[in-house]
């Protein structure tokens, strides 16, 4: 076997970053399509061209397309929503516009995630089952939110990126974009390997340091200058297990192995 098939197959086995890969390679093995379907296009000009996901674009790792919504929307003023059957404020958005969009988009390898605070609580391991996804299509809702029939007919699943509410889904699918975009195969440096950070292993990640060595009185712990890689990995460990238990108990308690084994 070849080393390039040998690597490709590790990191497919692993996960972990194959930024050593030529990209050629990873173009056509972890190509990734993400489509946004929002009323406010705008909004996502900014993120998408900037830093790591700028590269990731520029790169052809990630390709990445918004659509705006008032295109498919109904008659000559292309209406997308309406008031809501049974009463109530606000307005709702309409199903034909949205399920025409998708349908026009979806092709047999496309997952269809609607943007909704009732859905799944977005985590890292949603992230990274859907990093491997080669299509997303992310629906963002408005107003009221959508049609139930959208949800009903061409969604494959709905996530939440936490219980509260926000004006529309364009935050939230950016916020996605960025979390599964960061894990693609090649997408982050070396530097910025996405493998030991919080949440990949049940732990929230140690503190860092750089330079200066002290800083207003703070010193940098002699352990991490003392090049002794065998006890920096454990006093990073421990941190990491005293940082997770003071910050997030929740997560301890979920690591906890079933009782009775
Ligand atoms: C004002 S919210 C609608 C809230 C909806 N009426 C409810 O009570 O569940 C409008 C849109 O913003 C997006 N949104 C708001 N908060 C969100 C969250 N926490 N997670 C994901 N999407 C959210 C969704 O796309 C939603 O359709």
């Amino acid at each position: 076997m070849s080393d390039g098939r040998r690597k490709i197959l590790r990191c497919l086995s692993t996960g972990a970053p194959a930024d050593s890969l030529a990209d050629g390679f990873l173009r056509i093995i972890f190509f990734m399509r993400i489509d946004i379907i929002t009323l406010f296009p705008r909004m996502f000009e900014g993120p998408l061209d900037e830093s790591i996901l700028k590269r990731a674009r520029a790169r052809g790792l990630l390709d990445v397309r918004i659509h705006n919504l008032r295109e498919f929307g109904i008659g000559k003023h292309r209406v997308t929503d309406d008031r809501p059957f049974g009463g109530g404020p606000g307005m709702v958005m309409k199903p034909e516009p949205m399920v025409r969009c998708v349908e026009t988009l979806r092709d047999g390898n496309a997952r269809v995630v609607l943007l909704t605070p009732q859905g799944r609580r977005l985590e890292q391991s949603i992230l990274q089952r859907l990093s491997r996804e080669p299509h997303l299509i992310l629906i963002c809702g408005h107003y009221e939110g959508v049609d139930d029939r959208v949800r009903q007919l061409v969604v494959d699943e709905e996530i939440s990126i936490g219980d509260y509410v926000l004006t529309n889904g364009a935050l939230p699918a950016m916020v996605l974009v960025d979390g599964v975009a960061r894990l693609a195969p090649g997408v982050l440096g070396h530097e910025d390997s996405a493998g030991e950070e919080s949440f990949s292993d049940g732990l929230l990640e140690y503190p860092h340091y750089t330079r200066p060595v002290e800083f207003r009185g703070r010193k940098v712990p002699d352990i991490l200058r003392s090049g002794n890689h065998g006890e920096i990995a454990a006093w990073r460990r421990r941190m990491s297990e005293e940082r997770t238990r003071e910050q997030r108990p929740d997560m301890t308690v979920k690591k906890a192995p079933p009782q009775g084994r």
